[in-house]
């Protein structure tokens, strides 16, 4: 069988891929903090700020395929975001290397800049934030380290068996009697973490010449309000239009670093049927949606 190895095994998208994994691969889950990880996903620590730890991992392992989902999101200091999502990203990828293990790594849509969408699959990177530089550091690393890598850039993370963070900060704020003012102009194209999770899988073990930067994310665009209340509906948490009031990105001149449409195109995605079920598609059916690789798109 061959061995997969997963980073961020611990994190919101790593706790549906290990199991998604292990029914077609010898899984090893790493995370810094190994405790919080099953024992039936070979757990190992790995942090990915020390490379002398990443290579000796790796040459121990062997991987064929590494699906790297460990990142610092946004909101923790930038010192740490450049050191796990850009450093660590590039010790992986010259590990991999050194063993000729194939790397996809998740990347985001934040690293373009918002105003120039739909961005192609290879569009070059425009970030205006500090998560969307480091990312897009790491995708260059990856990319020039290891010739065998895929870099896909993918959007808002949600899923409908675990609530989203997003949703659950959301949850929380009107919990304790907030308004929340939510985008009515920042579009994105929400992914549902089961098709995501499929995707990576299959990329790292059904398509090992792809190389370069996929596209894979939900068809929908939708704005951040929209799609925040469909999540707030599934979750049926209770709020009104007193409690969650729209407002535009644009009016705010002093928000800066919010891309506003980072729509991506999946022509890519499509060609190779990479599942890309839009958000009212998983809601609509999410006990039967096809992740078998039909192609769902309403905007290519
Ligand atoms: N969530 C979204 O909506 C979204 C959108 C677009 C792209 N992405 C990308 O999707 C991927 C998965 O995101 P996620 O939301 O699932 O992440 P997450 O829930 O924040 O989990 C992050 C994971 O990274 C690990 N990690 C952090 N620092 C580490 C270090 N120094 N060494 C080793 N592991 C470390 C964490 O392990 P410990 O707990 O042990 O530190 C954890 O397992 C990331 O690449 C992210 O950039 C996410």
């Amino acid at each position: 069988m061959n061995t997969v190895l997963i980073t961020g095994g611990t994190g919101y998208l790593g706790q549906r891929l290990l199991p998604l994994v292990a029914e077609r691969a010898h899984v090893v889950a790493t995370a810094r903090n190994p405790r919080a990880l099953s024992r039936l996903y070979h757990p190992e620590a790995m942090d990915l700020c020390d490379k002398a730890c990443v290579f000796e991992r790796v040459l121990a392992i062997q991987p064929q395929a590494i699906i790297h989902a460990a990142a610092i999101n946004p909101g923790v200091d930038d010192a740490r975001m450049q050191a796990v999502n850009e450093l660590g990203t590039q010790y992986l990828a010259e590990a991999a290397h050194q063993v000729g293990s194939r790397l996809v790594m998740v990347s985001t849509d934040m690293v373009h800049d918002g105003t120039q969408a739909p961005y192609a699959d290879e569009a070059n990177p425009s970030p205006i934030n500090d998560y969307g530089r480091s990312k897009a550091n790491g995708e260059r690393a990856a990319l020039a380290a290891n010739d065998n890598t895929v870099a896909v850039r993918t959007s808002l993370i949600y899923g409908l068996d675990s609530m989203d963070r997003g949703t659950a900060g959301f949850a929380e704020r009107l919990a304790g009697g907030d308004t929340l003012s939510l985008f009515a102009d920042v579009l994105r194209q929400p992914v549902w973490r089961d098709a995501l999770a499929t995707s990576l899988l299959r990329l790292a073990l059904d398509f090992p010449n792809e190389t370069g930067i996929v596209n894979v994310t939900g068809s929908d665009v939708l704005d951040r309000a929209t799609f925040g209340e469909l999540m707030l509906d599934f979750w049926q948490i209770p709020y009104s239009s007193k409690t969650v009031e729209h407002i535009l990105a644009a009016d705010l001149p002093e928000l800066v670093g919010v891309p506003l449409n980072t729509e991506m195109s999946l022509v890519r995605a499509h060609t190779l049927g990479l599942p890309t079920p839009g958000v009212r598609e998983v809601l609509a059916n999410h006990n039967s949606v096809n992740l078998a690789g039909a192609h769902h798109a309403t905007h290519d």
